[in-house]
């Protein structure tokens, strides 16, 4: 789907795009997290981490309902912006050296993402309902709750202890 081409012709139209775009980031997600809990040091960042790869994975699973729901094949469109998140998050993380600070760092890449995420669901959620389709919006819903709540936690965790030891 290219923007040039026009694909992109109605509301309906821009709401599956974004569904795609989503479905490509959960899944670009889902695999660079094994990566980040290797690289993870503090024992409830690690487990913080692994907790959110196993949500992942039943967001990905929510959003194959979705795309039923809807009457759709479940396919992902190329999203830049998650591509360029991760990928900054890598080369950073490639050139700490402390693991404390390393985990600072982690903390402040997994933020971008969940923060990425928000505000993708957000979005969504708003259009599924000015669309009716209110069953969809409802587990989207689900989603969202469970990227804010891994933000939180990310919030407590580096206030709480990360940042502090980073910084010692
Ligand atoms: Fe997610
Ligand atoms: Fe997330």
């Amino acid at each position: 789907m290219g923007f040039f081409s026009k694909d992109i012709k109605t509301m309906d139209d821009l709401f599956l795009h974004t569904l795609q775009d989503i479905y490509y980031a959960e899944n670009k997600i889902e695999k660079a997290l094994p990566d980040m809990i290797d690289k993870a040091t503090a024992p409830e960042l690690k487990a913080g981490f692994e907790q959110h790869l196993g949500e992942t994975t039943s967001q990905i699973a929510r959003l194959d309902q979705v795309f039923e729901k809807l009457g759709l094949e479940a396919e992902g469109v190329q999203c830049p912006a998650i591509d360029g998140i991760l990928e900054e998050a890598d080369e950073v993380a490639g050139e700490v050296d402390d693991d404390r600070v390393l985990d600072a760092a982690l903390i402040a890449a997994a933020q971008a993402v969940e923060h990425y995420e928000i505000s993708r669901y957000g979005t969504l959620i708003a259009w599924a309902r000015e669309l009716s389709h209110s069953d969809v919006a409802d587990l989207l819903e689900e989603t969202l709750e469970e990227e804010k709540a891994t933000d939180t936690k990310l919030t407590e965790l580096a206030e709480g202890s990360v940042n502090a030891s980073a910084s010692s």
